[in-house]
């Protein structure tokens, strides 16, 4: 099949999504269900019905655009990511697997390509915690069971449910009927910038992801005494930040304390109230991050997190609340999927390299419900989630050519 990725076309729309951003540029800010993120999505909608794909969206705003297949009736293959971006992000993470993916249909389109089996885009809502304090919100309900609770479980920081936000952006209907029937899709491939360094130092261009981390998360809220910063004296001071601060240090030390390079932590929130240099800190607010590929060493991170809490809350007379968020299975991807990936650069004589995937994805929970794998490229000295993040046009339009052989080999199945 002669294939032709439009790599300069597919520039142009990643730098166009770009401008949808409520930070100024190289930046990008794209919370979900805001003006911008919805702004971005109708952009994203126009693309796929002038690809004449067939485009709806459920009630949390999970957008699917179709390619009919010669057999509409059997299991489609899926692809996709996410375009929602955490406050001062980059312009590709996400974005790089949505519009991507959408080359990759229209260069198989054009190649007079006609897959067996449906071909659907997926952008799904909500990728990112930033609003809602968790990841993967879209895919973990269009993967869990149904779920009634959700829409009001969830809220953001100013106290708005899920299901606020999401009528409020337009997006109607139960939110239990989001998740899939069993056997929906035959496959689902996600293509995405590594957001590590590993593809670009050994100088290959390609990443077949066979495994991705289990992400966990916390809320950790300390209740100090505020008060006058002149008129309480040191002793007896009940400081809430200084306990926060205590728990911060204890989060990367529990994860230090495995040895192993592969368990990380983060504490990547911090909020302190009142917020005022001449008053002592009354509640101090924690959100942790803590990931292991391994997700027993991930508890037993978890676990002396939570023992910290207690050490230093006993010790302090200091009132500690620890709210886990979530704590979600790592992901083996279908051998199948990485098979067909595998014999796709084998045909291309592509090099690629077997690795896993630190950052969760919406194909974590994809993985429960269809045989998935990832597909990574490389990004500049592995940053992301920063204003510099960056992947070349070869690199990204190499993604999107394996991508669409790759969904060809499986719609074709
Ligand atoms: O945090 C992550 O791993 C993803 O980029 N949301
Ligand atoms: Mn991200
Ligand atoms: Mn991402």
């Amino acid at each position: 099949m002669h294939l032709h990725i439009d790599a300069s076309r597919l520039s142009s729309e990643l730098n166009a999504l770009a401008t949808f951003s409520d930070t100024p540029s190289p930046s990008v800010t794209r919370v979900v269900f805001t003006e911008t993120d919805l702004k971005a999505r109708t952009y994203f909608k126009s693309l796929c019905s002038a690809a004449g794909l067939i485009v709806r969206e459920d009630a949390v705003g999970n957008t699917f655009a179709r390619w009919i297949g010669t057999e509409p009736d059997l299991p489609a293959v899926g692809t996709g990511s996410h375009i929602d971006a955490i406050p001062n992000a980059g312009m590709y993470d996400g974005t790089v697997g949505v519009l991507g993916a959408l080359e990759a249909i229209r260069a198989l389109k054009a190649a007079s390509f006609s897959p067996r089996r449906s071909i659907e885009l997926l952008l799904f809502t909500s990728e990112e915690p930033t609003r809602f304090g968790i990841g993967c919100l879209g895919s973990r309900l269009l993967s869990g069971p149904k779920s009634l609770m959700a829409g009001e479980a969830f809220k953001d920081r100013e106290g708005k449910t899920l299901n606020q936000a999401r009528q409020a952006a337009g997006f109607t209907g139960p939110v239990e009927s989001v998740a899939l029937p069993a056997n929906y899709y035959s496959a689902f491939l996600e293509l995405h910038i590594e957001q590590g360094p590993l593809l670009e130092q050994r100088g290959v261009g390609l990443g077949i992801v066979t495994a991705i981390a289990a992400p966990a998360s916390a809320r950790i809220t300390i209740e100090g005494v505020g008060g006058h910063a002149g008129a309480v004296l040191m002793p007896g001071r009940r400081d809430a930040l200084l306990a926060g601060a205590e728990i911060a240090l204890a989060v990367e030390a529990a994860a230090l304390s495995t040895n192993s390079i592969d368990t990380v932590a983060t504490t990547g929130v911090c909020q302190v109230s009142p917020g005022a240099v001449n008053s002592v800190p009354s509640r101090c607010t924690l959100e942790i991050d803590v990931r292991d590929i391994d997700q027993a060493r991930r508890d037993s991170v978890l676990e002396k997190i939570v023992a910290a809490c207690r050490e230093v809350s006993t010790r302090r007379s200091i009132p500690i609340h620890y709210q886990l968020v979530n704590a979600d299975p790592p992901a083996q991807c279908s051998p199948e999927i990485v098979e067909a990936i595998v014999a796709t650069c084998q045909a291309e004589g592509l090099p690629y390299d077997l690795m896993i995937s630190r950052a969760y994805h919406d194909s974590l929970f994809m993985s429960r419900i269809a045989p998935t794998a990832m597909l990574f490229i490389p990004c500049r000295d592995g940053v992301s989630h920063r204003p510099d993040e960056y992947a070349s046009p070869e690199a990204i339009a190499l993604g999107a050519r394996v991508l669409a052989l790759s969904l060809a080999r499986l719609s074709s199945s």
